[in-house]
């Protein structure tokens, strides 16, 4: 537990830029520490959160489904996947003020539907409003990987219906969205490269989270 205040670690990134894999070393070697430290992700988190996940991946990834979801039915489910999070999860780990790191959060929904989709900015900003109340992340890993390594790490996974999911340019599109966003939010956003050395990113993150600990500590003492 942490003197007075939670830190709330968020990832971001396309799928294949490691950001799975990184937020669970990061957890791993927090935990090494004995610090009090929990990892969940978005869409999902707890059990109402993850039915809703399976709603949402089941109509991107089924195959014969003629009538996918409309994209402000998809955002609207993320959003509800989010609100049951922050509720049940997230605001009782900050009020036991513990170290939280989560694969994906808001984010996610900028950059894959406003950005991505072009879904209306100011239906998700109000939805935020109402839901996050004073929840924000304290630091964001932005991932950042070659398009085409990201997509041949997405084509080696086991369920390789996602690799078709979207287009190249769909990706494209989103990750520089990620890298906007981070540009934007200098404070609160690393971007870290990994496409090629995993180990490499690994330290400079933990790197990263040990300089926002100390900063962190000396701040609320
Ligand atoms: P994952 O690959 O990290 O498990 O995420 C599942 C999918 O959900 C991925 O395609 C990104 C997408 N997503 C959004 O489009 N908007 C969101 O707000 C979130 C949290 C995820």
């Amino acid at each position: 537990m942490l003197k007075k205040k939670s830190l709330f670690i968020t990832f971001e990134g396309i799928e294949g830029s490691g950001k799975s894999y990184q937020s669970l070393k990061l957890y791993k070697s927090i935990k090494k520490k004995n610090i009090s430290v929990i990892l969940t992700r978005e869409p999902g988190g707890t059990p109402s959160a993850e039915k809703i996940r399976k709603v949402i991946l089941d109509d991107y990834f089924h195959p014969d489904s003629k009538e996918k979801f409309d994209k402000y039915t998809d955002t609207l489910l993320y959003l509800a996947s989010r609100n049951e999070h922050i509720v049940n999860k997230i605001k009782p780990a900050i009020s036991e003020r513990k170290i939280i790191i989560c694969d994906r959060f808001t984010d996610s929904t900028l950059a894959y539907q406003v950005y991505g989709k072009e879904v209306n900015k100011n239906l998700v900003d109000s939805v935020h409003k109402y839901i996050l109340g004073s929840v924000k992340p304290d630091l964001t890993f932005v991932l950042k990987a070659n398009i085409s390594t990201a997509l041949y790490r997405l084509k080696k996974r086991i369920n390789k219906n996602r690799y078709d999911k979207f287009s190249k340019n769909f990706y494209i599109k989103v990750q520089n969205a990620f890298i906007k966003i981070a540009k934007n939010n200098k404070k609160r956003c690393v971007i870290v490269d990994t496409s090629k050395d995993t180990t490499d990113a690994e330290k400079i993150i933990f790197k990263k989270f040990i300089e926002k600990l100390s900063k962190w500590m000396i701040k609320n003492q």
